[in-house]
């Protein structure tokens, strides 16, 4: 084992908005997921689970701190490079599921 995490977050934040209006729905966060390791994101409606799960699912990204993916900083890879570490390495269910209507799993 290499023991490098798979997923590491060093003291990353995410802030919305600006002034009187700033919502710091991340702030300074930091943990490491193994690889093969189950992990469940708990907190009450407004803690910031949501804008942590589209940082690590590279739908966003931190205002501040590092996402590392294997030991890669998420935020030195192109637009391309994110898309297919998306397509091969990250499966994502939205809280709203972003289903098609009109479309069947066939
Ligand atoms: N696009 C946005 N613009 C401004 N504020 C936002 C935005 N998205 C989220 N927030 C705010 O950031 C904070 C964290 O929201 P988030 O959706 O991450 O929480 P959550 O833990 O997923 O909540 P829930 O359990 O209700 O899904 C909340 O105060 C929310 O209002
Ligand atoms: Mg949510």
């Amino acid at each position: 084992m290499s023991g490098e995490p798979l997923i590491a977050f060093r003291e990353v934040s995410r802030h919305y908005g600006a002034g009187d209006t700033l919502v710091r729905a991340l702030d300074a966060v930091s943990f490491e997921i193994a690889d093969g390791e189950f992990v469940a994101v708990m907190g009450p409606s407004g803690s910031g689970k949501s804008t942590c799960m589209n940082i690590l699912g590279c739908l966003d990204s931190p205002t501040e701190g590092q996402y590392l993916f294997r030991g890669l900083d998420v935020a030195d890879l192109d637009r391309d490079r994110r898309a297919l570490l998306r397509r091969h390495y990250l499966g994502f269910v939205f809280q709203g599921f972003n289903l098609l209507k009109r479309t069947t799993a066939l």
